[in-house]
């Protein structure tokens, strides 16, 4: 296997979104963005179907797969597992404020007990090959000085953890839904830029607000990676150049929206044949022709008849055909 990957361009851990489905369509756009699951729980890799939670397709690589837990054995056990199962990197999510979350003691409140997290990264490390990364925040309710925020990080550090993934606001884990943490408390890059200076040797990338493709360049310029979440999600043809301009390489993108949708095709096709409604597949696409004459006709076949029952890729066609794209 190549783990030779650049962590240049990243898409961010989205639970609910970025399943193997939208994984698959995104590779489409870049062939060297590195992709990243949903978080899975430790509980639920190892007491529910496994497979379900690790289904990928090496299509998809580069591809990290995100753990949520606590617990250093545990963790260890699923590190293993994504090891074998073939993803690239493994990803310790101590960044999600959830209530849930936080009633299983993980995620961001993890922040508190940085001598848990430097265990449990050492565990995972211990037990695989593949690099282990954190993603974490820059702080919680009032712990959110730099000097909180570094020290957590060095300990991390030592304990052999070399990636990290910034998400450069803090959280406040009473008050605030996941939706509000991620869009209330302010965000504050220059504690990301400011480690990347203080601890030169370790890859730090930058996450939370990045909309452009110069904003990516831009941030480039002072960390060594940006991951992207939301935009993404919802207006994925931002990425198409991202190949060419960040990754500087020429992997003959699709030329255009309905290029890559064409491209999707097949694939769509093939999961409808195993079972898939194609409702859990069109549901990512939405976004992709945002902006153009006809896309809320599109959005509209897309939403109204996905869901009928047998619905095929015609329905993807037609809601195709409503758009009006711009000429290559
Ligand atoms: C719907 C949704 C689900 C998310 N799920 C996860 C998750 O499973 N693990 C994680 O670390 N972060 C999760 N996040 C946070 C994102 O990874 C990212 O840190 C955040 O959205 C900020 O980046 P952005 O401004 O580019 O969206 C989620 C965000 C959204 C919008």
């Amino acid at each position: 296997m190549n783990l030779n990957f650049n962590r240049q361009v990243s898409i961010a851990p989205m639970l609910d979104y970025t399943d193997r489905h939208e994984r698959y369509f995104l590779r489409l756009i870049s062939k060297h963005i590195l992709l990243y699951t949903e978080m899975v729980t430790t509980h639920a890799l190892i007491h529910s179907d496994k497979n379900r939670f690790l289904r990928h397709s090496p299509f998809e690589y580069p591809l990290a797969l995100q753990l949520g837990g606590s617990d250093p054995k545990m963790l260890a056990e699923c590190a293993k597992m994504g090891e074998d199962a073939g993803f690239f990197e493994i990803n310790l999510n101590c960044g999600c404020p959830s209530d849930r979350v936080q009633q299983g003691s993980f995620g961001a409140c993890l922040m508190r007990h940085k001598d848990l997290v430097a265990e449990c990264l050492y565990q995972m490390q211990k037990a695989m090959s593949i690099p282990v990364t954190l993603k974490t925040r820059i702080g919680i309710d009032h712990d959110d000085s730099f000097e909180f925020f570094f020290d957590f990080i060095k300990t991390q550090a030592e304990a052999g953890c070399k990636t990290f993934i910034i998400h450069a606001r803090k959280a406040w884990l009473k008050g605030l839904s996941p939706k509000e943490n991620r869009s209330i408390p302010p965000l504050q890059y220059s504690y990301a830029i400011e480690l990347k200076k203080q601890l030169p040797d370790l890859h730090i990338s930058l996450n939370g607000g990045v909309t452009s493709i110069e904003q990516i360049q831009e941030l480039l310029t002072q960390v060594d990676g940006v991951m992207v979440g939301r935009e993404a999600y919802e207006n994925p043809w931002f990425l198409s150049t991202v190949d060419s301009k960040v990754f500087k390489k020429d992997t003959n993108p699709p030329a255009n929206r309905k290029d890559l949708l064409r491209s999707f095709l097949p694939y769509i096709e093939s999961q409808l044949k195993e079972g898939c409604p194609l409702t859990v597949i069109s549901r990512h696409l939405v976004g992709l022709f945002n902006g153009l004459p006809g896309a809320r006709r599109y959005r509209q076949i897309l939403s109204n008849e996905s869901s009928v029952a047998n619905a095929g890729i015609e329905v993807i066609t037609r809601a195709m055909d409503a758009v009006q794209e711009e000429s290559p």
